[in-house]
This record gives C-alpha cells, sequence and structure tokens, in this order.
C-alpha cells in the first residue's frame, strides 16, 4: 500500500474512468427502503485466524449492494457467510448476526438450520459450475430439491428463470442437451437461472464475471441490473466500473474490517475514508 501525503491533490473517481451511477437517483429515494438483512458486529475465524472483524451494514431490499476492497480483505468470506458456506468445514466460527427480515431471525445462529438458509439465499461463484446433465435439469434441479414435482409448474418455473436469466431465447430449442455444450458465459447466466429458479431471497453473486469475456459480462451486468425487480443482490467484484455501474449500494472492505457502506454513486464521488479514496482510485490494490 503506497503512503499520499495529506497535501497530495485528490483524484476524483471521474477522473480515474469511474463513471457516476445510472442509478444513482434511485438510490438516494431507496435510502430508507425496507431491509432485507443487517449484518451486525459480525466476526468470522478460520480456526484461530480472524477474516471478519465485527462488521455491520444494511442489506436494502431488492437492491443491488457491491463488496469492494483488495484481495484477501474478506469479501468472499463474508459473502459465504450469507448462506453458511463456512459450515461445511470444522474449525470455522462465526460470531455476532446476519438478521434476516421480515422474521428478524438470526441466520448464522447455531440454532438455525444451514440447508434452511441456503434454500432462502442462493449463490453463484465465480467460475461456472453447472451439474453435468442437460440444460432444463440444471435449472429444475433447485425446485426439485424443495419438492416440486408438478410436471407443468417446474417447466413454467424453468422458463421464467431462463426468461430471467436472459439466456432463454439461445436455449429454449436445446433444453434437454447437456449444459456444458453451452458457453462460459451462457453458463454462467444458466447457474443464475438455476440459483433463481427456487424464487430465493437473496443471491449472492461472488464476482461472477471474473471468466468471462467483455460481451459476456456486459450480458450478466444488464442481468443483475434488471434482477433487483425480484430479488435482493449482494455482488462481490473488482471492478469498480461494474460496482458503479450496477449497484445501489457499495460497503468497502479493509484486512476484515468495513471501512465504508452507502449509495455507490456518493461513496465513488465523495468518499469519507481515505482508504477508500485511496482504493477507488488506484493507490493500492
Ligand atoms: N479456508 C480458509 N482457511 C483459512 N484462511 C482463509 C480461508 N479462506 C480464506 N482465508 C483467509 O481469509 C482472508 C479473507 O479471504 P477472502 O477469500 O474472503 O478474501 P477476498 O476479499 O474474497 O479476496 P479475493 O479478492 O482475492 O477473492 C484472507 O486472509 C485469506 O487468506
Ligand atoms: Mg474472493
Amino acid at each position: 500500500m503506497n503512503e499520499v501525503s495529506i497535501s497530495a491533490p485528490v483524484v476524483r473517481p471521474q477522473q480515474a474512468g469511474i463513471p457516476a451511477s445510472k442509478n444513482a437517483q434511485e438510490a438516494r429515494a431507496a435510502e430508507n427502503d425496507p431491509r432485507r438483512a443487517e449484518v451486525k458486529n459480525l466476526s468470522f475465524y478460520y480456526g484461530d485466524k480472524q477474516a471478519l472483524k465485527d462488521v455491520s451494514f444494511p442489506i436494502v431490499d431488492r437492491k443491488v449492494t457491491a463488496l469492494i476492497g483488495p484481495s484477501g480483505c474478506g469479501k468472499s468470506t463474508l459473502l459465504r457467510c450469507f448462506n453458511r458456506m463456512h459450515d461445511l468445514y470444522p474449525g470455522n466460527r462465526y460470531d455476532g448476526e446476519i438478521r434476516l427480515y421480515p422474521e428478524n431471525i438470526n441466520i448464522v445462529s447455531s440454532e438455525v438450520d444451514p440447508m434452511i438458509v441456503r434454500l432462502r439465499i442462493g449463490m453463484v461463484f465465480q467460475k461456472p459450475n453447472p451439474f453435468p446433465k442437460s440444460i432444463y435439469e440444471n435449472v429444475a434441479a433447485g425446485l426439485w430439491v424443495r419438492g416440486i414435482r408438478d410436471r407443468k409448474l417446474v417447466d413454467e418455473r424453468v422458463e421464467w428463470s431462463l426468461q430471467k436469466a436472459a439466456l432463454w431465447d439461445e436455449v429454449k430449442d436445446r433444453l434437454k442437451e447437456s449444459a456444458y455444450g453451452l458457453s462460459g458465459g451462457q453458463q454462467q447466466r444458466l447457474c443464475i437461472a438455476r440459483a433463481l429458479a427456487p424464487d430465493p431471497e437473496m443471491l449472492l453473486l461472488d464476482e461472477p464475471t471474473s471468466a468471462l469475456d467483455p460481451i459476456a459480462t456486459s450480458k450478466i451486468e444488464e442481468l443483475v441490473s434488471t434482477l433487483s425487480d425480484v430479488v435482493t443482490v449482494i455482488i462481490v467484484t473488482h471492478n469498480m466500473q461494474q460496482a458503479a455501474r450496477i449497484s445501489h449500494f457499495t460497503a468497502f472492505m479493509h484486512i476484515g474490517v468495513m471501512v465504508e457502506y452507502g449509495v455507490t454513486e456518493r461513496l465513488f464521488t465523495n468518499p469519507t475514508d481515505k482508504r477508500t479514496l485511496d482504493y477507488i482510485t488506484g493507490r493500492f490494490g
């Protein structure tokens, strides 16, 4: 990390090529919107190693929240807390709360079944990971797991999800073909459709475009922008232009700490913390 003297001229994000969020007005209006969740004094430990330190921030309902910060700062760790992925490995420990509304339950509490949390909060990873099955079966899988067997209902839901994931037109005539025959960008949209099918309350996206070319990336970005009509999204990205383009709110993390959270346009144009300014203007990270 480079030290910057206090008297150094401030480089505004626009000068660094970061466009202001198109959603700025909407985001401002949304500041008082209902919350889908709230992270409260959350710490997380991989055995003895503390990876999250007393993190607190809100997740506004049906908006896109971007998580940004330098490599190793804890973005993926935080995202994985939301669907209790860490429970799959021994020695991991949560401290604090992630309150899910409207029920107001603490989803990282040991009293809450991780399977229930995973049914309600879907996740899409950096690398597309379709099952070695047909396109149709990939999307229907999450419905079958939930006991939904009615053929007509499953068909309708598969189509709805593929439409929402902007993939329907490309695959509607080949639903029975293997998902492995799709391009990387199509596979990632398929994974998003798979996550959307069971109607999750929240969708977690961990760098969903980092393995994709610019065209596939812009398709996913368009898709994420429209998804907040139906689901609350948290997206991790290293691409600050992407965060500025598609998110309503942004949270900046640094070494396990939540440094700054706010309306995306404000955070990118007028950050309150020097670490945020240094990061968004490319001085470190
Ligand atoms: N399974 C693990 N066991 C121990 N430490 C881990 C484990 N996974 C991650 N960490 C550590 O936790 C910290 C946060 O890692 P994390 O993967 O959440 O960072 P990140 O912000 O997602 O980084 P990147 O941008 O590179 O994906 C790092 O110091 C990392 O080394
Ligand atoms: Mg990560």
